[in-house]
């Protein structure tokens, strides 16, 4: 199975960004766009795991949320990775405190401890919106024009959520397989 943890993105901040995808959409841009259901903010991708290997995994991570409080947290900006010039994964940016680097970091330690190291790329806390389809391109400027509109709407981090990515034929589907409310 292929999980990954995440916070999923809660009301209000979660109605804004699925406002924001409608008119994405309608864009007509060659981008493969996430489902509605399932907004989450990534702290560990773990990849194709055995299925046995789900409760140590729990383990880890209810180790980690445990330790945690609730997350006060915000949208950011529209980005783009590899950058905002040449775009491929779409997203908005969280703008998080400082006990979110530490959760994400907690859980690096623990994941790296039973065996899944840890990335090689800094954190950086985003919703992902879509990805750009294989070989094309979006309109020049077409990021700047959704980024003055967009609002910067909060929302709160009350627990981790380890999901399973299943694929069909509409693309990858995100089913929760176990959900970790923070301890403090
Ligand atoms: P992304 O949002 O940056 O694409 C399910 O694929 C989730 O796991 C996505 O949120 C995705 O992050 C994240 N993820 C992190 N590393 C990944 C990888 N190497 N392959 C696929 N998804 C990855």
């Amino acid at each position: 199975m292929r999980l990954f943890v995440a916070v999923p993105v809660a009301d209000p901040a979660r109605e804004q960004t699925l406002k924001l995808l409608g008119q994405l959409r309608s864009a007509s841009w060659p981008v493969r766009w996430v489902h509605d259901e399932g907004l989450h903010m990534t702290l560990k991708f773990f990849g194709e795991v055995a299925p046995e290997r789900l409760d140590v995994i729990a383990e880890a991570l209810r180790f980690a949320a445990d330790d945690a409080g609730e997350l006060a947290l915000e949208l950011g900006d529209l980005g783009a990775f590899p950058s905002r010039s040449r775009p491929r994964v779409l997203w908005i940016g969280v703008n998080a405190p400082p006990a979110l680097e530490l959760l994400q970091d907690r859980i690096e330690r623990g994941c790296e401890a039973i065996g899944f190291p840890p990335e090689g790329a800094p954190f950086q806390p985003h919703i992902t919106l879509g990805r750009v389809r294989e070989g094309q391109r979006l309109p020049a400027g077409g990021l700047d024009e959704h980024t003055a509109a967009f609002e910067r709407v909060p929302f709160v981090g009350r627990e981790l959520v380890l999901y399973e990515s299943v694929l069909t034929t509409s693309g990858p589907r995100y089913e929760s397989r176990l959900t970790l409310e923070f301890g403090g």
